[in-house]
């Protein structure tokens, strides 16, 4: 399993936007030793700002105007909301000749969006993200624009390895498809959970106990997959497969005509069609 590196070779990063995605990372490379030194934060408001200084133990600022011109961050990551990214964009401009990296993950920002709003010679990954980064868990898609070269892809990696896994995409709209596979993976697994809390307590099982048994279950899944990372999932789901076993009668009514497959792809369908409408260009 691949280590998670010291706060050392973390490098500085500013998060521009630290709302319920952005918090998750400060969450994430706080609970993995990371020198809180080395993040700062930037919100909208004062009162926001207020909040995190006295949740974290980071600095924040409201606002980029209010960031000091000494700050010079290896990484500046993008986690505000597409409607605001104009202003942010704009603001930015100002971190493009000290060559930091922008890492962003506003989706629906695509990146020559990203790169015109920063102007020539900015350094922009586009990544897909989800909340998992809270427990160091999260996982991200990347795609690098023109002008990310390995230095930049690095700062990237090292940015994200203390908070997930990072795998890079050959195309841009594969990020879209990253987001629909595990940007909203959470809320479907919690979905799953509670289907099958629901079908147990409809057979009988008090809700409290059958909630408890879920979670747990489902928990100890993840963290199997986790810890396996080498074994195809077939095989894995194979081994715990016994011929004739209950496993294999649940598994026979998830999978009967493909209706398992076709609803998974069904969901990735239409989320990459809110992704290409929420990237229409404005009127
Ligand atoms: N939520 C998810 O699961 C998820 C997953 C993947 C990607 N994303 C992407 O992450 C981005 C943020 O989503 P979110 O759910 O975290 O939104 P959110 O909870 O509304 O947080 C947005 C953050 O941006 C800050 N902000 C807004 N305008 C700003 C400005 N002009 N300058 C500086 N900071 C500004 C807000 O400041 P205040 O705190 O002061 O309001 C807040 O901290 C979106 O673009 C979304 O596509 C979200």
């Amino acid at each position: 399993m691949a280590k998670k590196p010291s706060s050392a070779s973390m490098p500085s990063v500013l998060l521009v936007g630290c709302g319920k995605q952005g918090s998750t990372y400060v969450d994430g490379w706080l609970k993995s030793g990371i020198d809180p030194k080395l993040i700062a934060g930037v919100v909208s408001s004062a009162k926001r700002a207020k909040e995190l200084k006295a949740r974290y133990p980071i600095e924040v600022y409201a606002g980029l105007d209010a960031v000091p011109a000494a700050v010079k961050p290896a990484v500046v990551m993008l986690a505000t909301p597409g409607t605001a990214m104009d202003s942010v964009l704009a603001q930015c401009r100002r971190f493009v000749p000290q060559k930091s990296v922008f890492l962003t993950v506003v989706a629906a920002v695509n990146l020559a969006a990203h790169e015109s709003g920063l102007g020539d010679g900015a350094a922009v990954a586009r990544a897909s993200s989800n909340v998992a980064s809270l427990v160091a868990r999260g996982c991200f898609g990347l795609f690098g624009g023109r002008w990310l070269g390995e230095r930049e892809a690095r700062l990237c990696d090292q940015v994200l390895a203390p908070i997930g896994t990072t795998v890079w995409l050959d195309r841009e709209d594969h990020v879209d498809l990253a987001t629909a596979i595990s940007g909203c993976s959470l809320a479907y697994f919690i979905a799953m959970a509670e289907g099958l809390a629901d079908a147990a307590i409809a057979a009988g099982l008090p809700a409290e106990k059958a909630t408890r048994l879920v979670r747990a279950a489902l928990a100890g899944a993840g963290e199997c997959i986790h810890v396996r990372p080498d074994e195809p999932m077939p095989q894995f789901r194979l081994r715990l497969t016994n011929p004739g076993g209950s496993t294999e009668a649940g598994m026979n009514v998830l999978t009967r005509d493909s209706r398992l497959a076709r609803l998974m792809a069904e969901v990735v369908d239409a989320i990459l069609k809110r992704q290409a409408d929420r990237w229409k260009p404005k009127k």
